[in-house]
């Protein structure tokens, strides 16, 4: 949702607060893009503001028109509306008498406080539940005399999420925060110090930083940096260095971040399977930091996840089912607490989120711990709230995802998941170690396999622009091509607003078959002919029935499975490898048609619309 950037420091030339919080908006924006604004405090005691409805450049081109004066501190904010649509009112900051707010979530009681406001004389101009917090900020600043004692009084009031950032114009050296089930980061800097949503705020200017606990307040000069809870006791943040560089968060000549994103893939892969092994060639997941003799004792694994996180864990309940004969539910975080899921300490719990915040994971993460369950997040982002919370975490290594749908962090949490079931094989001892081993080589040779699909890019993209007007795309797949199918559609659909919908090969007969007519798209993912039982010959046969009802076939299948050629329109062509390695590939020609069709469109593939990257509103 809603991206957050604050700064303050010592001895900077005075355009350094603006231009610092400018670029960090940048790299937010993919949190949200429905307006953009900054606040700056200035020594002579000033307070200023802009503020633009529609994306940052809005922002950006009214701070030429009407350059703002120098400042020591600066807070900014890019939109994803909630309360009040996306107009220059409503953008971010609120302003009450000195003090400016930024905020990201829901303050759930801003009915009830701004009764109380309007009957003691507060008049708003926004539609917004953060204008609120600011008056109500300013009337506890009044009281106290002191902006972090004012934060905390605030914060222990309202009821919801919350990251806030505040300024005051009598203390043009210090920016306060305050989070609550919302994200907050701090960069450490040497006579400066930053704040962020995430590390992608502040990356370009250090990598030390600071994550910060639940219901937590914290107070940035250039020199300090105090965190306590929200009574004002002392509190403490975990130091962390950020395992990427401000290069890795640019596009690099690429045309969009997804496109790099897919290029990234192979990379991505390598790196999450990077330094997983011992001396003697075990498995080692260190971070796995579960008791053994609990993992050995769980009867039940239920991955909970969003989006495209939940298709890698349906991919992986394949996987992790056939290696360690443990049952596996995959189910969708925001359903998972609210129909009294049956877990108990016996159930391993997998929470799979790229950004490690999506707010239905991390309700669904606390709903599986009241229960007793353990926790192991597979996240990509560090710093995040969902691993703080859980009982262990492996990350993957994907680097920064900036483009708001998911590529690079799919393969990656597919890899992750998969060490996760070779290291229970191992533990449990469902797998001889020669077993694990070779498993684990076919894990490795994947890179180089996601690079060859990579290298036949042009192909996709080809047929990808022929179809820019193609009205409606069905994907069909079966075993482990089902969720890479369900993932083909949602690419579709969120980057180019076109009806795409994945189905189980062996459910077209049972419905979905009456969708096939004249010249309906269709995009089968064909399971290996060397893989399991028939499949391959039944996903052939599927491939005829709707051929023959006229359906336009666009066929993703093994080098040298020529059983396809004379049913398929198109052919798009993977690398062999087993089965259960497959959707690492037959995923990519799926992610490359979206972006490419959807570019094709004109469409910004970055920044789809109405969407944000980091769900933290449930
Ligand atoms: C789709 C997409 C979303 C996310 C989902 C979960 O392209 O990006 O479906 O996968 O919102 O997000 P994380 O992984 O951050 O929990």
């Amino acid at each position: 949702m809603c991206g957050i950037v604050g700064y303050v420091g010592r001895q900077q030339p005075n355009g350094k607060p603006l231009e610092v919080v400018m670029e960090g908006l940048r790299r937010l924006e993919y949190r949200g893009y429905d307006s953009a604004g900054v606040a700056l405090v200035g020594r002579d005691g000033v307070l200023v503001t802009a503020k633009k409805a529609g994306k940052l450049v809005n922002l950006a081109d009214e701070l030429d028109a009407r350059p703002l004066p120098g400042a020591t501190a600066a807070i900014g904010h890019t939109r994803w509306a909630t309360h009040g649509a996306p107009t220059d009112v409503n953008a971010h900051p609120h302003v009450a008498g000195k003090i400016a707010v930024i905020h990201n979530g829901i303050v759930e009681n801003f009915a009830v406080l701004k009764a109380e406001l309007l009957a003691d004389g507060a008049t708003f101009l926004s539609e917004t539940d953060t204008e609120v917090v600011a008056q109500l900020l300013a009337r506890a600043y009044a009281r106290l005399g002191d902006l972090s004692e004012a934060m905390c009084a605030v914060a222990q009031r309202l009821e919801g999420t919350f990251t806030l950032l505040a300024v005051h114009a009598d203390v043009p050296d210090v920016v306060v925060g305050a989070r609550h089930d919302s994200p907050l980061v701090v960069g450490l800097g040497d006579g400066e110090n930053f704040m962020g949503s995430d590390v992608a705020a502040f990356i370009a200017h250090t990598r030390r930083a600071l994550e910060l606990g639940q219901d937590q307040v914290v107070t940035l000069t250039p020199d300090s940096v105090t965190v306590t809870d929200f009574t004002g006791a002392p509190a403490q943040g975990r130091a962390f260095t950020v395992d990427w560089d401000a290069a890795a968060a640019e596009k690099g000549g690429y045309r969009s971040f997804m496109d790099k994103e897919i290029d990234d893939q192979p990379q991505a892969v390598a790196d999450t399977l990077l330094g997983r092994t011992g001396l003697d060639g075990a498995l080692v997941l260190d971070e796995v930091r579960i008791d053994e003799s609990l993992l050995r004792s769980i009867d039940k694994i239920v991955v909970i996840a969003c989006g495209t996180a939940a298709y890698a864990g349906h991919v992986a309940k394949y996987a992790i089912e056939h290696w360690c004969r443990i049952p596996v539910e995959v189910e969708l975080a925001h359903e998972f607490r609210y129909r009294d899921p049956v877990v108990n300490e016996k159930t391993l719990v997998v929470a799979i989120s790229q950004s490690g915040e999506t707010m239905d994971t991390l309700m669904a993460v606390r709903h599986a711990r009241e229960q007793g369950s353990k926790v192991l997040a597979i996240v990509n982002t560090h710093g995040s709230t969902i691993p703080r919370e859980s009982d262990a975490v492996l990350y993957t290594h994907a680097g920064p995802e900036i483009a708001v749908a998911s590529t690079k962090a799919f393969l990656s949490q597919i890899t992750a998941a998969y060490l996760l079931g070779l290291y229970l094989a191992q533990l449990r001892g469902n797998k001889f170690p020669d077993e694990i081993a070779e498993l684990l080589g076919q894990l490795r040779a994947m890179p180089a396999k996601i690079q060859t699909v990579l290298d036949g890019a042009e192909h996709v993209r080809e047929v990808a622009r022929s179809m820019r007007d193609t009205p409606s795309v069905l994907f069909l797949g079966r075993h482990v091509g089902f969720p890479v199918a369900l993932e083909g559609a949602l690419k579709l659909k969120e980057l180019a607003y076109i009806h795409a919908e994945g189905f189980a090969a062996g459910e077209l007969k049972h419905g979905p078959i009456a969708l096939i007519e004249e010249g309906q798209a269709v995009f089968v993912i064909v399971p290996s002919p060397r893989g399991r039982d028939s499949l391959h010959s039944k996903v052939i046969s599927n491939i005829q029935e709707i051929r023959a009802r006229g359906a336009h076939t666009l066929v993703i299948a093994e080098e040298g499975d020529d059983a396809v050629l004379p049913f398929a329109d198109e052919v798009f062509r993977i690398p062999q490898c087993p089965t259960l390695m497959s959707p690492l590939l037959a995923v990519v020609p799926l992610q490359l048609f979206a972006c490419e069709l959807a570019t094709a469109k004109g469409l910004d593939v970055d920044q789809p619309r109405n969407l944000a990257k980091s769900v933290t509103v449930e």
